[in-house]
């Protein structure tokens, strides 16, 4: 479904991506694991077009994402949740959901079954629906975050640390809603320094070290081997 190739990224002088490669199948939890600063957050936003590569190839399906307007990806099905969360602080929790389906041009039925959606899915924006955004908490700004992902039905989900910040309970939470988007059908790139929950719920895993991909293979295996232990696990 994605797959980036030998991917170099900079940042004037500095060298951050390294010919980095990773492919996310159809279906599956993929994560991208990484100590800060090792470019995770570089690689989600040269697919998103957010920054411009260098060099290398980045495919969506049949379509170069390197020659693609940034601002169409979400109708064809790629949603960005990024780093920081990034919500329309001074609008309300609606209002930021409707800017999720903004540009996907979604009729009224449409949009009312994804509002239906998110909130059973999130009681918490319920209730708080005509709150300004930037009032709510670290963990409901995340919430709203995804839920306005949500709201334009992706394809693909591209998850920037979602657990950044949060208390231990809300982790979980989190990390069930990502489980809930996976069950009904949503692909999931998932760059995460939580590596202990981002390999327990993912298929495959990539370890970044400062842009390079330097272990790969089932999230299972990753969590028996010894280097991915020692340096992320804490083990
Ligand atoms: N706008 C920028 N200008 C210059 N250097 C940058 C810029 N953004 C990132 N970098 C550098 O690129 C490297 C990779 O950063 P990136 O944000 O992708 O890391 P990360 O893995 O997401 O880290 P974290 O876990 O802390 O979010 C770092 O060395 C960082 O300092
Ligand atoms: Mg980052």
């Amino acid at each position: 479904m994605l797959s980036i190739k030998d991917l170099h990224v900079s940042y004037g002088a500095i060298h951050a991506i390294h010919g980095v490669s990773l492919e996310v199948n159809d279906g599956e939890i993929v994560t991208l694991i990484g100590a800060n600063g090792a470019g995770k957050t570089t690689i989600l936003h040269t697919v998103t077009g957010l920054k411009i590569a260098n060099s290398g190839t980045i495919s969506y399906g049949d379509l170069d994402l390197r020659a693609t307007d940034a601002s169409k990806l979400i109708k064809y099905g790629i949603s960005h949740v990024p780093e920081g969360r990034h919500i329309f602080p001074d609008m309300t929790v609606l209002e930021n959901l409707e800017m999720g389906a903004y540009s996907t041009k979604k009729n009224r039925r449409e949009l009312e079954k994804n509002f239906t959606l998110v909130f059973e899915r999130f009681p918490r924006l319920k209730e708080r629906y005509k709150q300004l955004a930037g009032t709510l908490s670290g963990g409901e700004q995340q919430m709203l975050a995804m839920g306005r992902a949500l709201m334009a039905d992706p394809k693909i989900l591209l998850l920037d640390e979602p657990s950044m910040g949060l208390s231990p309970i809300l982790v979980k939470e989190i990390f069930s809603i990502i489980r809930y988007c996976h069950e009904i059908g949503i692909t999931i790139l998932l760059v995460e320094q939580n590596a202990k929950m981002a390999l327990g719920i993912a298929d495959r895993a990539y370890v970044l070290e400062t842009g390079n991909i330097t272990i790969s293979g089932k999230a299972k295996e990753l969590l028996e081997d010894d280097r991915v232990r020692k340096a992320y696990l804490g083990q």
